[in-house]
């Protein structure tokens, strides 16, 4: 197959199709190799884009090695028929000459609201021929502009109904729809998607967003019913101020009957509202529901029902309303019972094996009036019951009040628990296993990682943040999923936000999140500890503030971002103006939490400072990226003194490390090259070397760091040399680690080192201990981006061979397309598999084992030689040159996968 497409490489475009198509089967693979992927900022066939000027993505895949595209060709048509003809009546690109396949920008006739437009994609390979287009795909825009919304907000109840006749068949319909608060819409009887918790938290006074379903096949001609149920959610809760006293609803049912009329139903006066079966519902503290008090049939048509009453119009929000452009909350997964036991009489406790966010459902036949309780805990106690201290006041408990007779399903709607132990009380009768089940619930990011190892610790860490990370994810990046907090915590989101991006597809997510920052930001350029604003300060701890800067570095990094810098420049560089403002003599000190959660403590004020210069700089490079030269000049020169003036105020050459010799101390200025002297009078680096004995002398090889150090640690230890220390501190399974968490019966990552389980902040679900993930990929799996790479553009594969590890395998969906890397070991050979995607060059470090000599080693790939002698072997397709290193054999090559082994003695 590959030397087929080859030789019809110098054909063009159009005439390689004719002939794949006239060379019959035998040609049929090059099909297959029409770009794959597409999305639309970021997300594949949504519904309700509001950006006026989408992006485009796609990946060229060829099983061809060392291939790239060359140029590209998009269409844009209005109706699929049109783009079946290869008609763009709406956007043709023409040929563009470029290698990138992510972040193309509409630039055709402007796109109406609520249309839906028909794309595909071809690109051009090195060699100048055409691929075929691409599957057709879709993206639909949302509402674009206030005055396409013709509703009011209503609420003053939280069952909310309007009947409606149409005349005519259905031949599209679209639910737009938001609440301040949570709301569950239904038509005809059924509830509408798949959504949950919806809509995601914003900053409400700025910012709403709203839905898009489509309902064409909810309506029918004649009578129909719309209903919406409403919770308080994060708008009415009692944290400061509430946003408002009551939930609010809003909706456009925007209607096409057949034969062209339009009508659309939308929320205001019209409604009849009532109270509804939710008695109360908290995020705190869970749902009470009184099945008695179901009014059967209220979401279809012919109700027959008293005391229902005029909704209420409310004045809502000034906000924007914009489009959810993210992946929602959903149930992703439902979990059996692991055990049931009975510690006390009538007092049940299931088991789930797992500790996760969402709620059980409840399977019950009893009397009319029987209350049924729930309470959910992350811990038992010894004697079986649930232990609930850590949950501080949010009461995390769902009552269900039975309607009594036929068997009932219950399960909450409006709040979500952390917990892996539900307690079951006021039972009628004896529950069972089959009594419960739990529903994972969280924003449904599409898992895009995957890394494995010999070494089953590693496997049990990962899966702790796997579950850690996805239980963080509440439509904004959380602390903590179970007691009264579950806030955005920036601290919490920066550290974990490399992990998160490696493990999952954030990039919709984050940019939404961003955009809550730059809501949440003052005049004044400050931003806040938490985003939304709720808990903590303005301004926020420099620390905690760096996601600003960091989140945005980082969706350029992975995802070759350059709009998010674009939109955020200004916003930026008030924040960076915001802390010079707050600094002296160019060092910031100001610090609440400094390296939080730490074993031994490490100054505030060099945390602070660590991140001003580290903010500093990466305003520097992004004034560069976007071509500001003079503030790229500017902040550049002010990072030069503000790493001068580091050192001064906490390094101190007489005991050669700085501030008061903690872990933390030393390997945040290592991490950013800040000690200005790394070779010192004893022609070693001293910082390091001080870092080093601190870890195995000073703590028989354990960390002392708390959160925001253990981001920098390991990488530090990777980067100068010593990745075998840096494994066994991701290895240990004493106090204080990752493995003594796992020991001691984890399924999620502590808030703590220690393992406290009283009443104090002790949480079992916080994810900042899992910036470990980062390191599993870069410095285990040994995938990385070469310096100044963006989107993995530039690879560079070094895996991390170290003593106690037989093999490792990491793999990531990055934007270019799938990167991998797998490597094992036996005596006398190693073996390491290798998928670069199209475009990219990487180069790959074959690793020898310490003893082998690189002048007597051998490598071959695929079975062709590629080194021998001491000298790389041309020949083989994609493998494009090689050089001798310390530790093993580089080779440059192109895309494509390659298995190399390398033998020697
Ligand atoms: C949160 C942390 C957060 C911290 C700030 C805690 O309550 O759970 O993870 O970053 O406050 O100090």
């Amino acid at each position: 197959m590959r030397h087929q497409r080859k030789s019809s490489a110098l054909l063009s475009g159009a005439l390689f199709l004719t002939v794949a198509f006239a060379a019959g089967p035998a040609r049929a693979a090059a099909v297959a190799e029409s770009p794959i992927c597409l999305r639309v900022e970021y997300l594949a066939n949504p519904l309700g884009i509001d950006a006026h000027a989408p992006r485009f993505q796609w990946i060229p895949e060829n099983t061809e090695r060392d291939e790239k595209q060359t140029a590209y060709q998009i269409l844009i048509a209005g109706n699929p028929s049109a783009l079946a003809k290869d008609s763009g009546d709406q956007w043709d690109s023409g040929k563009v000459e470029s290698g990138d396949s992510t972040q193309i920008a509409y630039a055709g006739r402007p796109l109406e609201s609520g249309h839906r437009y028909y794309w595909k994609v071809r690109y051009w390979d090195k060699e100048g021929a055409a691929s075929p287009y691409s599957e057709p795909a879709y993206f639909e825009m949302g509402l674009l502009e206030r005055s396409d919304w013709k509703g009011q907000w209503i609420g003053g109840f939280n069952m909310m109904r309007k009947e409606f006749t149409l005349d005519g068949r259905v031949e599209r319909a679209r639910a737009y729809v938001t609440a301040l608060g949570y709301y569950e819409l239904r038509l005809n009887g059924r509830k509408v998607g798949h959504r949950v918790l919806d809509p995601a938290w914003t900053v409400y006074p700025r910012r709403v967003l709203y839905s898009t379903y489509d309902v064409t096949r909810l309506l029918k001609p004649g009578t129909n019913a719309v209903g919406a149920m409403l919770g308080g959610g994060w708008a009415t809760l009692p944290i400061g101020k509430p946003y408002c006293s009551e939930p609010a609803f809003l909706l456009q049912l925007n209607i096409d009957l057949e034969g062209g009329k339009q009508l659309s139903i939308v929320s205001d006066g019209s409604w009849e509202g009532k109270q509804g079966p939710v008695v109360s519902d908290s995020v705190y503290d869970g749902e009470v529901y009184d099945a008695r008090v179901e009014v059967s049939g209220w979401d279809q048509p012919g109700l027959k029902d008293s005391g229902w009453a005029a909704v209420k119009i409310l004045l809502g929000t000034d906000g924007a309303l914009s489009s959810q452009m993210m992946p929602p909350i959903r149930v992703t997964d439902t979990l059996t019972p692991k055990s049931m036991t009975n510690p006390d009489p009538g007092v049940y406790v299931y088991d789930f094996g797992q500790n996760t966010t969402g709620w059980a459902v409840l399977q019950v036949r009893g009397s009319r009036g029987t209350a049924v309780k729930m309470r959910y805990s992350e811990l038992i106690y010894p004697d079986g019951t649930v232990n609930r201290a850590n949950l501080r006041a949010a009461k995390s408990r769902d009552i269900y009040i039975l309607r009594g007779g036929e068997p009932e399903v219950y399960e909450p709607r409006f709040t979500y628990h952390g917990f892996r132990y539900v307690e079951l009380t006021g039972f009628p009768g004896t529950p069972s296993l089959d009594t419960l089940r739990a529903r994972v619930v969280h924003s449904a990011v599409r898992e895009t990682g995957s890394f494995v190892a010999s070494k089953q610790i590693l496997n049990q860490i990962q899966q702790l943040i796997h579950w850690g990370q996805l239980s963080n994810l509440m439509s904004i990046p959380t602390d903590c999923d179970q007691r009264d907090e579950r806030q955005g915590w920036m601290g919490d989101a920066q550290v974990s936000a490399e992990e998160a991006m490696m493990n999952f597809d954030m990039a919709a997510f984050y940019t939404n999140f961003i955009r809550d920052i730059r809501d949440s930001q003052h005049l004044d350029g400050s931003v806040p500890d938490t985003v939304p604003h709720k808990y903590g300060m303005y301004p926020s701890d420099p620390a905690w503030g760096a996601a600003y800067p960091l989140l945005c570095w980082y969706m350029w990094q992975q995802y070759s971002d350059r709009q998010i810098l674009e939109e955020n420049y200004n916003g930026l560089k008030k924040y960076i103006e915001f802390l010079r403002s707050r600094a002296q003599d160019n060092v910031l000190r100001y610090s609440y939490y400094g390296d939080w959660v730490a074993i031994e403590p490490t100054p505030g004020e060099l945390v602070s400072d660590f991140y001003f210069y580290y903010d500093t700089r990466i305003l520097a490079d992004i004034a560069k990226i976007l071509g500001k030269t003079e503030d790229a000049a500017t902040y550049s020169t002010e990072s030069d003194q503000i790493k001068d003036a580091f050192n001064k105020a906490f390094y101190n050459p007489h005991s050669d490390f700085y501030a008061n010799g903690s872990q933390t101390a030393q390997a945040l200025p290592l991490f950013l090259d800040l000690f200005a002297n790394p070779l010192s009078r004893y022609n070693y680096n001293p910082v390091f070397g001080h870092l080093t004995n601190d870890i195995t002398y000073g703590h028989n090889t354990h960390l002392t760091t708390g959160f925001i150090g253990v981001k920098y640690l390991l990488p530090v230890l990777t980067e100068y040399g010593r990745n075998d220390l840096a494994y066994e501190l991701a290895t240990q399974t004493t106090y204080p680690s990752w493995g003594y968490m796992i020991e001691r019966g984890a399924t999620t990552l502590w808030e703590l080192w220690q393992e406290k389980t009283g009443p104090s902040m002790n949480s079992h679900d916080h994810i900042m201990f899992g910036s470990l993930g980062a390191w599993f990929y870069r410095a285990l799996g040994g995938i990385r981006q070469a310096e100044a790479s963006v989107g993995y553009r530039q690879l560079v594969i070094d895996p991390g061979i170290v003593d106690d590890l037989d093999w490792a395998s990491a793999s990531m969906e990055t934007v270019q397309g799938r990167v991998s890397s797998s490597w094992s070991r036996s005596p006398g050979s190693i073996k390491l598999d290798v998928t670069v995607p199209v475009g990219t060059d990487a180069r790959v470090l074959v690793p020898k084992e310490e003893e082998m000599t690189v002048g007597m080693v051998k490598v071959t790939e695929g079975g062709h030689l590629v080194w021998q002698d001491n000298r790389f072997v041309a020949g083989d397709a994609g493998v494009v040159g090689a050089e001798a290193v310390v530790n093993g054999v580089r080779f440059r090559v192109g895309s494509g996968h390659y298995s190399f082994a390398l033998t020697g003695e």
